[in-house]
């Protein structure tokens, strides 16, 4: 059992720190943002992520997790720091770093002498060597850091806490490399243990990959359609073969979220900065760039015009089971039905009934409610309130059943024999009106 801090208590920072918590260390989460800490004092988590309100709750009670907003409470005891503060992009696409240097600014006149610093925040390759030079001239003293990165997906993060698939751990020097390895006991993951640029770069090329999946299998849904074909079929057979692997094949309205479409900017930055052309890099930001506007272009091809159309659009998250909205596709959708002069009304399972307001749109409660009256609906997030809907109820609400399915959500024989129009990704158009 170890005594850690984390400095950041966003996405990353919470479900780090409350599974650590979890493992047995007594950990300390600390945040530049009072509202969230007091609220995490209160007992109430600032996020939506399934299974995590309980581990909070369970490890606060035991005294094995507290929160702060004092940089000196929260690292003067650690052994272990955990710095997991964003690294949003910035206009030029590199990753902003001055959330982390403040972060380490903060914390290192407080540092114990032999703690470890841990970087899970996604920065982009050689940030390693730049940090630990403003560690030691800040904290007046050698400091040893480690760079492990998180591969957390929002929705699923404490099942991908518990069950990752590898644990990867960057250092030039093998005791904190260790120190760090032993934090993991408990879970049953293999550990790569490299130098920090190697971990750094393991982080951004997953990510890009991940993304080039997505991208490569919306461009096949495109030419699905063109041909006939259907590409959730296509997707399967891939899937089928163990050299792609059946993951991250869904074709849809591309990929969004506080991840993907900034760390492959960041990647592009990079390797411009060191002038490397990376052309299937670009493809994978641009295929994804466009997306929205293809998807867009079946609704303007079925109506010609969406002037004064009433339009709902169901799910506004990047993706189900988180309530982040960040770099959502459904965004630039909404942009695009407003631009064309549609009268958006949105609906989302947890973003709805969340009271907040979101991108100047009216949000419905249910669905039947952002349904009624409709001309067209646009589903955009999987949730599975939204799949459990049956097709069948559509028209029922809507003034005339247009679907137009982003996410793949029903299977296409769902439709025959309904008085409906139902258009998805990659897949044959049913046209029942
Ligand atoms: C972030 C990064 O965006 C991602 O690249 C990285 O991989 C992990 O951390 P996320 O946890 O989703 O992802 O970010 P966010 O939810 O924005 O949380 C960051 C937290 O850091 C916020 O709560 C913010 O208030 C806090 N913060 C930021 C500090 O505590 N100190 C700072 O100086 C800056
Ligand atoms: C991602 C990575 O998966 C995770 O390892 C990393 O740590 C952080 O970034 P996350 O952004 O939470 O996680 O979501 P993910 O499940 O990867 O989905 C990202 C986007 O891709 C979503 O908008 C999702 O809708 C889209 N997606 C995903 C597809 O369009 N098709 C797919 O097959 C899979």
């Amino acid at each position: 059992m170890n005594k850690l801090a984390v400095i950041g208590a966003g996405y990353v920072g919470l479900v780090t720190g409350i599974c650590l918590a979890s493992c047995g260390h007594e950990v300390t989460c600390m945040d530049i943002d009072e509202c969230k800490i007091d609220q995490l004092k209160a007992g109430r988590l600032p996020l939506f992520e399934p299974g995590l309100q309980e581990l909070h709750d369970t490890n606060t009670a035991t005294g094995r997790l507290s929160f702060t907003t004092n940089p000196e409470k929260a690292v003067q005891h650690a052994e272990g720091v955990f710095i997991a503060v964003g690294t949003p992009p910035r206009k030029d696409g590199g990753a902003d770093l001055s959330y982390i240097h403040n972060a380490i600014q903060s914390i290192a006149p407080f540092l114990q002498k032999d703690s470890v610093i841990i970087m899970k925040s996604t920065v982009p390759v050689g940030t390693h060597a730049d940090v630990k030079k403003l560690l030691d001239r800040t904290a007046g003293h050698p400091v040893r850091l480690v760079s492990n990165p998180e591969f957390l997906r929002e929705g699923s993060a404490v099942n991908d806490f518990f069950y990752s698939d590898r644990i990867v751990i960057g250092s030039n020097d093998p005791s904190p490399a260790s120190f760090v390895e032993q934090l993991y006991h408990s879970i049953p993951s293999p550990v790569i243990h490299t130098d920090p640029q190697t971990a750094e770069m393991i982080k951004y090329s997953s990510n890009a990959f991940l993304a080039a999946k997505i991208s490569f299998i919306n461009e096949m849904a495109a030419l699905c359609e063109a041909e006939g074909a259907d590409i959730s079929m296509v997707a399967a057979g891939m899937g089928m073969d163990k050299r792609i692997g059946e993951h991250f094949l869904k074709a849809g309205i591309g990929y969004g979220g506080s991840c993907f479409p900034k760390d492959t900017t960041a990647l592009l930055y990079s390797a411009a900065q060191q002038n490397i052309t990376v052309p299937l890099l670009s493809s994978i930001h641009e295929v994804n760039r466009r997306q929205p506007r293809v998807f867009i272009k079946k609704v303007l091809d079925r109506f010609g015009s969406i002037e004064g159309k009433k339009a709902a659009v169901l799910g506004l998250t990047f993706k189900p089971n988180t309530d982040d909205l960040r770099r959502s596709p459904s965004r630039e959708i909404i942009n695009l039905l407003v631009e064309e002069g549609a009268m958006v009304t949105g609906y989302d399972p947890v973003v709805s009934v969340s009271g907040k307001r979101v991108w100047q749109i009216p949000l419905a409660q249910t669905m039947e409610e952002a349904l009624t009256g409709a001309d067209l609906a646009v589903i955009c997030t999987e949730w599975k309130e939204i799949i459990d809907f049956p097709l069948h109820c559509y028209p029922l609400y809507m003034k005339e059943a247009n679907i137009f399915d982003g996410r793949n959500c029903y299977p296409v024989s769902q439709a025959r024999g309904l008085p409906l129009f139902y258009s998805s990704v990659g897949r044959p158009v049913y046209k029942g009106i």
